[in-house]
């Protein structure tokens, strides 16, 4: 393969187009130059645009006639982010490879927004396509020697279990899987420290966890578990320490803490589901120190390593930081990747404590419905420390897929958890209204009686 420079990676790659700033505007009238700049974040406080929920919802195109309570799965995009989608798609329409080649520097601005919203470093995001991507980069790359083990829950979705079975497969590392809590919705934050730290043997190093559960609803106390984690490495040396990794997809974009409040080690998420960022998108976010020593699965595109290949260094990523050397080259769907500063600000403009308050005012409110109904068995905790915005429950003498096709039949949107264990899902977020919520509760009542 002739390598042209120009062509196919000097172009291509996000520092060394960067560093030479972008192209000079084409023919065309510009598009190619830059692209329309995002709104700043709001830094000062939350965008009196968006004081008000009517308001907030009024930025989505949702069909009215449903009641939306599945949004967790997929998002709908605000109208920032789809305006910005619909830029970025023009221009690269227009003039695919200038417009490329003059903005890759948007990959850094994503970078920029994601790290501005977790309180990270844009060295330490890696972007992906989704949670399960960065979950599977993540457990892929994670150094572990023959005998080290990765400890896992019980309580993890699809996603973590198998990612970590192909590692092990792969790499024939061991995978320990334990209960945190017995009975979901009678957990308590205790019982899941205790277990956890029981768990710990001297051979761990990575506990993947997952921050809410879609099984159960159930919220485990990060902070609390990283401490515990904390006193326990405090004894080991750097290379024998307990990584806490946690794929956070159900607290994104809804709980406020940055990742320096969390204290753990990896922070995995999809951005496409309560942040309602571009579908197709995700981050993996590291602590700089957590990184060394990963390996690459993907090749990343960055000048650094590609100009360290060319050089015929034997390992070309060296010398680029663990978030872009762990995020997958190759070109990808740049209209929805450059819109994610969008889809941060978005949040920041409501006000991301406003934001958590708002969804688990809404949690509780249809948590204390369904507990009111005989026939309803929650399986989620009452308790705002131990859940976030899914509740699970059952109906007595309905399969929860039945039941979720009748909630249907009666437009209200749910979802049924695709777990052994699967309970019925209503997950209000900041699109519902506490009406939304009487109104599914109420229909969830008409099921049970
Ligand atoms: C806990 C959890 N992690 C990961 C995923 C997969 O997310 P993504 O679609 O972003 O890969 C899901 C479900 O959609 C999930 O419930």
């Amino acid at each position: 393969m002739r390598l042209d420079r120009r062509r196919f990676i000097a172009g291509s790659l996000t520092s060394a187009v960067a560093a030479r700033g972008a192209l000079a505007a084409t023919p065309t009238g510009g598009a190619a130059a830059g692209p329309t700049p995002a709104p700043p974040p709001s830094g000062g406080g939350p965008d009196p645009a968006l004081a008000t929920w009517p308001a907030v919802r009024e930025q989505f195109l949702l069909d009215r006639s449903h009641v939306q309570m599945a949004l967790m799965l997929f998002a709908s995009h605000p109208r920032p982010v789809r305006e910005a989608i619909d830029r970025h798609r023009r221009a690269l329409d227009e003039n695919p490879v200038l417009y490329l080649e003059g903005n890759f520097k948007l990959d850094v601005a994503a970078r920029e927004a994601a790290a501005a919203y977790v309180g990270g470093k844009p060295d330490e995001i890696a972007l992906t396509g989704n949670t399960t991507t960065g979950l599977a980069l993540l457990y892929g790359a994670l150094p572990l020697r023959p005998q080290q083990e990765i400890l896992t829950t019980t309580h993890d979705h699809y996603v973590t279990f198998e990612a970590l079975r192909l590692r092990a497969q792969r790499t024939g590392a061991k995978v320990r899987r334990v209960p945190l809590y017995a009975v979901p919705e009678k957990a308590t934050e205790d019982e899941i420290v205790s277990n956890l730290v029981k768990a710990i043997g001297p051979r761990t190093r990575i506990v993947a966890v997952t921050w809410v559960h879609s099984s159960t609803g159930v919220k485990l106390p990060i902070r609390r578990m990283a401490d515990a984690l904390g006193e326990i490495n405090r004894k080991r040396p750097e290379s024998d320490r307990a990584l806490l990794c946690v794929d956070g997809v159900h607290a994104f974009g809804v709980e406020h803490e940055s990742v320096g409040d969390l204290g753990c080690d990896f922070l995995v998420a999809g951005c496409h589901k309560w942040l309602f960022g571009p579908r197709g998108t995700g981050i993996v976010w590291g602590r700089a120190d957590a990184w060394k020593g990963t390996s690459g699965i993907i090749p990343c595109f960055e000048w650094t390593a590609l100009e360290a290949w060319m050089h015929g260094k034997k390992n070309p990523d060296e010398e680029v930081p663990g978030g872009p050397r762990t995020s997958p080259g190759g070109f990808q769907v740049y209209e929805h990747r450059w819109a994610l500063p969008e889809a941060f600000q978005f949040h920041e403009r409501i006000g991301k404590r406003r934001i958590a308050a708002r969804i688990h005012e809404l949690g509780t409110r249809c948590k204390q419905g369904l507990a009111s109904i005989p026939k309803v068995k929650l399986h989620t905790p009452m308790s705002e420390a131990l859940s976030a915005g899914i509740t699970c429950f059952e109906i007595d003498g309905l399969k929860p897929k039945e039941a979720v096709e009748r909630l249907l039949a009666r437009k209200i949107v749910a979802s049924n958890s695709p777990y052994l264990a699967s309970y019925v899902r209503l997950t209000p977020g900041i699109l519902n209204t506490p009406e939304e919520v009487d109104r599914a509760v109420a229909e969830v009542k008409a099921l049970a009686t």
